[in-house]
C-alpha cells in the first residue's frame, strides 16, 4: 500500500507524547509556529513587489503603513504567539527586552518562554535570496502564573525543549526538533500545507564545504586562519567548497543536507563575533547536535554556555560532526 506523506498536523499529533510532561501546550506552540510561518511566507513572497506597491514608511492602499519585512515578521510572530495564550514570555530580536505575556485567563499555567529572531539574513531580502526565522523554545524556571523573568530567557541551550527554523528559500521549510531528531517539512504554497518532506534529518559526518565571511579573513584568529589554509589546501578530498549566503538559516541548512561547516568567529574588529547566542547559536546548535553534528563557540560546546545577557553575541562554530572536531584541534593550537 502507498504510504502517505504525512502533514505537520499529523505529525506534531503524533508525536505529542513523546516529550516528558507533555500537556498538549507545546504541541500548540509549535501549531502557532506554523501558522505565523504561513503568513510570514505569504509576505516574504510579495517583498520583490515593493517597489510597485509601495516602500516601506509609505502609505498602502488601505491607508495602513507599510512596514519593513522584519518588523512585519516580528509582529506577526509575536501576535500568533500572543492570541493562543500558549506561551508567559517572548523575546525576540527586533526588541530590546523580553515581552511578559498575561493571560486574560487568572489561571493559566502557561509555562513556555519562546525566543526569536523573526526573519534572520534580512539584508538578503532586497536581492531575492532566502532569509529564515529561528526559533527556540524553553520551559520557564520560575513558578507558574507569576510574571517571566529575564532568568527564565538566560537559561542554557542545553535546556532547549524544542527549537527550530523556517527557511524562505526556493521552497519554503520548516525544519525543528523536540529533542528526538530533526525533521524538516516543505510547505505546498497551492493549499498551506506542511509535507514532512525530510524526516530525520542528518549531517553527514564528514563534509567538504566550509562557509565564513571571507572577507573579514585579516581580523581572523591564527586558528582559524590555519583551518581555512587547511580546507584550501590540495590533499587528499581537499581543497573544500567555499559557499557563503550571509543568510544563517540558509547555510546551516544546506551544511547539514550536504556536508558542512558554518564559521562566524571572533575577529580583531568583533571581539565576541557576530551572532546572537539566545536565538541565533542556541537553536542551530540544539538542532545541529540533534542531526549527529556539533556546535561549538571556540572553546567549549555552545549548548553548555551560561548566558548573561539577552542579546549577547558569540563566536559560533557549527556543521559536520568531524569538519567541528578538525577546526577544534586548530583552535587548540593557540588557546
Ligand atoms: O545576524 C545574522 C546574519 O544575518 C546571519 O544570518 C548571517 O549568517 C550573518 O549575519 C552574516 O553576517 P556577515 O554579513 O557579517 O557575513
Amino acid at each position: 500500500m502507498h504510504n502517505r506523506t504525512k502533514t505537520l498536523g499529523e505529525f506534531i499529533i503524533e508525536n505529542q507524547t513523546d516529550f516528558q510532561y507533555s500537556t498538549g501546550e507545546l504541541s500548540k506552540l509549535i501549531n502557532a509556529i506554523r501558522l505565523a510561518a504561513k503568513v510570514v511566507n505569504h509576505e516574504v513572497n510579495k517583498a520583490g513587489l515593493v517597489d510597485i506597491l509601495g516602500d516601506a514608511g509609505d502609505t498602502n492602499i488601505q491607508g495602513e503603513d507599510q512596514k519593513k519585512l522584519d518588523v512585519l515578521a516580528n509582529e506577526k510572530f509575536i501576535q500568533t504567539l500572543k492570541n493562543r495564550e500558549i506561551v508567559c514570555g517572548i523575546a525576540s530580536e527586533e526588541e530590546d527586552d523580553f515581552i511578559t505575556i498575561n493571560s486574560q485567563d487568572e489561571n493559566h499555567n502557561n509555562k513556555y518562554v519562546v525566543l526569536i529572531d523573526p526573519l534572520d539574513g534580512s539584508s538578503n531580502i532586497d536581492v531575492n535570496v532566502s532569509v529564515g526565522t529561528i526559533f527556540s523554545i524553553y520551559r520557564r524556571i520560575t513558578p507558574v502564573g507569576t510574571p517571566v523573568q529575564l532568568e527564565d530567557f538566560l537559561q542554557p541551550g542545553n535546556q532547549q525543549v524544542a527549537a527550530g527554523y523556517v527557511v524562505y528559500g526556493t521552497s519554503t521549510m520548516l525544519v525543528y526538533t523536540t529533542g528526538n531528531g530533526v525533521n524538516g517539512f516543505t510547505l505546498n504554497p497551492a493549499i498551506g500545507t506542511f509535507y514532512l518532506s525530510h524526516p530525520n534529518m542528518q549531517f553527514p559526518e564528514d563534509g567538504r564545504i566550509y562557509s565564513v565571511n571571507e572577507g573579514n579573513y585579516v581580523h581572523f584568529h591564527q586558528g582559524v586562519k590555519d583551518y581555512i589554509k587547511y580546507c584550501q589546501k590540495e590533499e587528499g578530498d581537499r581543497p573544500y567548497t567555499s559557499r557563503y549566503i550571509g543568510s544563517l538559516v540558509s547555510d546551516f541548512h544546506r551544511n547539514m543536507i550536504k556536508g558542512g561547516i558554518y564559521m562566524y568567529p571572533k575577529s580583531s574588529v568583533t571581539n565576541n563575533g557576530k551572532l546572537r547566542l539566545l536565538y541565533e547559536c542556541n537553536p542551530m546548535a540544539f538542532l545541529a547536535e540533534q542531526a549527529g553534528g556539533l556546535a561549538i563557540g571556540g572553546k567549549s560546546r555552545i549548548l553548555d554556555v551560561q548566558p548573561t545577557e539577552l542579546h549577547q553575541r558569540i563566536p559560533f562554530f557549527c556543521g559536520s560532526k568531524n569538519m567541528v572536531l578538525k577546526l577544534q584541534e586548530f583552535l587548540d593550537k593557540y588557546h
